[in-house]
């Protein structure tokens, strides 16, 4: 028997309701066929976004989404996307599969979409090929309301009143495909780019700065020394690549072994979040700057016959684990975690969604958005938990957990067991109230089990009822190689 003990009066921080975000960039199916189809397409659409993605979308509450890339945002010139779409340019999009981009989804339809999906648009720059003015525009183009070239030019094209615009990224991987700089170089840069990223009237820009890749500590370490007082936010990107960035495997054919390398990667989130959290320390005890991990996710090798510029893969229960314990970290690291953005949203690398003409999938990881977004902008609580470590040549910790009080005073627990061979039975101690009710969901199903466009609903949340009462809290035991939410009142 585990033991669990969770201190209800021991608040914590507020899990922003942006640690459930979402990144979609113009990448293979991501964007045109996954969400936007067009006016004109036979597939149900508003306004040209897909009906069945922009509803399923909402179910999960996506709070916020990133765009127009990742690598392709500093390749991406704004104004070639606004506009009749007759006259957009036409190109290549050298980045992504070679194939045709004919800018039909620039600003207007991606802040449409936002307003569909309810949430907050986080746009990101262009500093490795793009100017200062460019950037200055763009933002002046969307938010600025009064008279102005990029006003009049906005209201031109169909849109009279600015756009909110909160989130603002000042490039992406500026260390990599976004210019290949060095950390000093880039601070410099970051500086004065953002100087002109305005504030006007009432829309204030929350600034995000470009961040490390995974471990390394010394692009946080200078940024953060050479720039941190001028941002508000610093990016982080960590993706689970099982086996390196050369052996990344089968999404859907992978044995044990695999299974629990994959988790042991996917954990070290943990580690690389508190070492980057302990260098802003130094720069910012307060924490007023959030931690933005705006890349996360599995990234395995595309499925067969699919172009290898489109990064298409399946998604089974191992990524409804690879969710699981992310958004767990996230959660509980919520006082400097402000932001995070699963990569990404439809049809690319660890997607909620998949697509095949008029059909939709939802895969495993979506479910597990479904049964932790309950935990947005609840608060913390203290939870501990006894685990042990499993999983042979790559140790995992056998279960993840965070549990929040909303503010209706509604607790609600999520945990992920990594294990495929053993269920564990949890004796938890509540403490500071009382369960008088307790519902619960749970997915589950083999380690490789997935949704296909033939059997849509092999993996799905199941009610799950076997939770008992106790004098002091609850008991329940959780399967193998499953994700569970429970509901405490
Ligand atoms: O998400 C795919 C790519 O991964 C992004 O374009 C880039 O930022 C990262 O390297």
């Amino acid at each position: 028997m585990s033991k669990m003990v969770i201190d209800a009066q021991k608040r914590k921080s507020q899990i922003h309701k942006e640690i459930y975000g979402h990144f979609s960039e113009h990448l293979g199916r991501g964007i045109y066929e996954g969400i936007f189809v067009g006016e004109d397409s036979d597939i149900p659409n508003r306004n040209g976004m897909r009906v069945d993605v922009v509803e399923a979308l909402k179910k999960i509450k996506v709070q916020v989404l990133r765009w127009p890339g990742g690598c392709f945002a500093d390749e991406y010139h704004w104004k070639d996307g606004i506009g009749p779409k007759e006259t957009r340019k036409r190109m290549i999009n050298t980045h992504w599969g070679g194939v045709v981009e004919d800018n039909s989804f620039g600003t207007h339809e991606f802040m449409e979409l936002c307003r569909q999906l309810e949430c907050e648009p986080y746009v990101n720059g262009n500093v490795g090929s793009g100017t200062v003015q460019e950037m200055q525009e763009w933002v002046e183009y969307m938010t600025f309301d009064g008279i102005s070239p990029m006003a009049e030019e906005r209201a031109k094209n169909g849109r009279l009143r600015p756009w909110h615009l909160k989130y603002f990224g000042v490039g992406n991987e500026n260390w990599g495909c976004g210019g290949n700089m060095r950390p000093e170089y880039y601070a410099d840069l970051y500086r004065r780019y953002q100087t002109y990223v305005r504030n006007y009237g009432k829309n204030k820009i929350y600034r995000i700065m470009c961040g490390p890749n995974a471990r390394d500590y010394n692009w946080t370490e200078t940024v953060m020394k050479l720039a941190g007082e001028y941002c508000d936010g610093l990016s982080l990107h960590y993706y689970t690549f099982p086996g390196g960035w050369d052996k990344k495997g089968s999404a859907v054919n992978f044995d044990e072994d695999c299974w629990y390398l994959t988790l042991h990667t996917a954990q070290r989130m943990e580690e690389i979040i508190e070492k980057h959290s302990a260098i802003m320390d130094r720069y910012d005890p307060e924490k007023r700057v959030g931690l933005v991990v705006d890349e996360w996710g599995a990234w395995y090798d595309v499925e067969p016959d699919t172009n290898p510029g489109f990064l298409y893969q399946q998604n089974t229960m191992r990524d409804a684990l690879v969710a699981a314990l992310n958004l767990d970290i996230f959660n509980r690291h919520s006082d400097r975690v402000t932001m995070a953005n699963i990569a990404q949203m439809v049809n690319v690398l660890q997607a909620v969604i998949l697509t095949e003409g008029k059909k939709m999938v939802l895969t495993p990881t979506y479910h597990v958005f479904d049964l932790y977004k309950e935990h947005q902008d609840a608060t913390l609580v203290e939870s501990t938990l006894e685990t042990e470590t499993i999983g042979g040549e790559h140790p995992v910790t056998n279960l993840t957990q965070s549990v929040s009080v909303n503010e209706n005073g509604v607790m609600h627990i999520t945990m992920g067991n990594l294990s495929l061979d053993q269920d564990y039975p949890i004796q938890c101690t509540i403490l500071g109230s009382k369960a008088k009710k307790v519902t619960g969901r749970i997915v589950t199903g083999t380690m490789s089990a997935h949704n296909t466009f033939d059997d849509p609903e092999a993996v799905k949340p199941e009610p799950f009822q076997n939770v008992e009462i106790t004098e002091d809290g609850i008991r329940f035991t959780i399967p193998r190689c499953s994700v569970i939410a429970l509901t405490v009142e």
